[in-house]
């Protein structure tokens, strides 16, 4: 897998308590790297940081990216191969109620990281983790692609979108030069879903608290239609990246856009009724009770275009849209029945996940 790149290599993961750096860190950890994670807290209970024991596994630093000093002396002590930047304010519904919060945290936290790379004395590559919001929503039915216009209406949106504007101006003028021991990249991926997700306002995490209580979920736009993908999904993207930039320097600067196949968009409404299958409700007034309007604004359907990533990295979406739901639904069921070892269960989805990328014969697994 990824050419056996991160076997015994020292890899920084900010963000690693959170959802999707849980994931990652569990694949790395199976991959054979020796992690270490840059969190500020532990944004939820449960929370799959938690039920992985993780902390037993790396070396963990609960550490705020917003203080430079302290994020600097980390960099500069562990000396790391590869740095995942994950750390971020993701929920769009804090950033109208912290606008301050978001940007200091993914602007200004971008920014610090981006400096404490610049200072490393050793080569080093370096993934910055943004969004699709990243891109303007100009709401139309094309996929996005790396070169469209950045922006966002909504302060998680622009956040993103700075977010971005600050890795390339620290490109181009302090990791372009050739002889730049730092190489960076950017990833930009959406919505994603799968077991361990317990964020709040986030739709799949909201109903299962709600499964879990016997009750249906309240959902306010159960016509709202979004690219479903799977957490491992941009996660393979990302470490596909990492691999693709140690080994070629003419991915230094760029962006890539790791989004599901265009058939997995699908209405909130239908992605419950999928998921609660697994729930054995009777019937689909059980998992879910569509109620009012959304309280704030939201931007409409955003596709990614990603034939850079399947063009440059052979980088394509591994699962089809019931494994993804089989994923998703079998693992949060699992967890809430407490009869099952989620630690061995999270791993095993992620070699089911390799297994169905070796078939379909996708580079990375080699
Ligand atoms: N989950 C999604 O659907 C999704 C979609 C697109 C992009 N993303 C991006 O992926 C990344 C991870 O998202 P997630 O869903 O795992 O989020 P999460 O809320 O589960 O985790 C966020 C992580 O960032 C850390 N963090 C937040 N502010 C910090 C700060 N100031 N200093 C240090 N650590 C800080 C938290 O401690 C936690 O480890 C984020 O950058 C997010 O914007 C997520």
């Amino acid at each position: 897998m990824f050419n056996n790149i991160y076997q015994n290599k020292k890899v920084l993961v900010t963000g690693n308590t959170g959802f999707k750096g849980s994931w990652l860190v569990a694949w790395l950890l199976k991959l054979g790297a020796k992690v270490i994670g840059i969190s500020k807290d532990i944004p939820t209970k449960p929370s799959l940081f938690e039920e992985l024991r993780l902390s037993e596994k790396i070396n963990d630093y609960r550490q705020d990216i917003r203080n430079l000093a302290e994020l600097r002396a980390i960099f500069e002590a562990e000396k790391p191969d590869f740095v995942f930047h994950l750390a971020a304010q993701p929920i769009v519904s804090l950033s109208y109620s912290d606008p301050v919060d978001t940007f200091s945290s993914n602007v200004m936290g971008t920014t610090h990281v981006l400096e404490a790379l610049r200072h490393l004395q050793n080569p080093c590559v370096a993934i910055i983790i943004t969004s699709d919001k990243c891109y303007d929503n100009v709401e139309w039915v094309w996929g996005y692609k790396e070169t469209d216009a950045l922006g966002g209406k909504d302060i998680y949106s622009a956040s993103k979108g700075a977010a971005e504007l600050v890795f390339k101006s620290y490109f181009h003028s302090f990791f372009k030069k050739e002889n730049s021991l730092v190489k960076i990249a950017s990833a930009r991926a959406g919505n994603v879903i799968g077991g361990g997700d317990w964020a709040k306002d986030r739709i799949v995490p909201d109903a299962v608290r709600s499964w879990a209580e016997g009750k249906a979920v309240i959902i306010r736009s159960p016509n709202a239609t979004r690219p479903w993908q799977h957490v491992l999904e941009p996660v393979a993207g990302y470490l596909n990246l990492g691999q693709n930039l140690s080994e070629n320097a003419n991915f230094n600067g760029e962006s890539f856009n790791f989004g599901p196949r265009s058939e997995q968009s699908h209405s909130v409404a239908k992605l419950l009724t999928d998921l609660s299958k697994f729930w054995h409700f009777e019937n689909e007034n059980q998992a879910y009770q569509a109620v009012g309007e959304v309280k704030f604004h939201e931007a409409g359907l955003l596709k990614l275009n990603c034939d850079k990533a399947l063009f440059y990295l052979k980088w394509l979406p591994t699962l089809d849209y019931s494994e993804l739901i089989r994923f998703t639904s079998q693992w949060y069921y699992e967890f809430y029945q407490k009869n099952t070892d989620i630690l061995a269960l999270t791993f095993s989805q992620i070699a089911e996940y390799e297994q169905f990328a070796i078939k379909q014969n996708i580079k990375w697994t080699s």
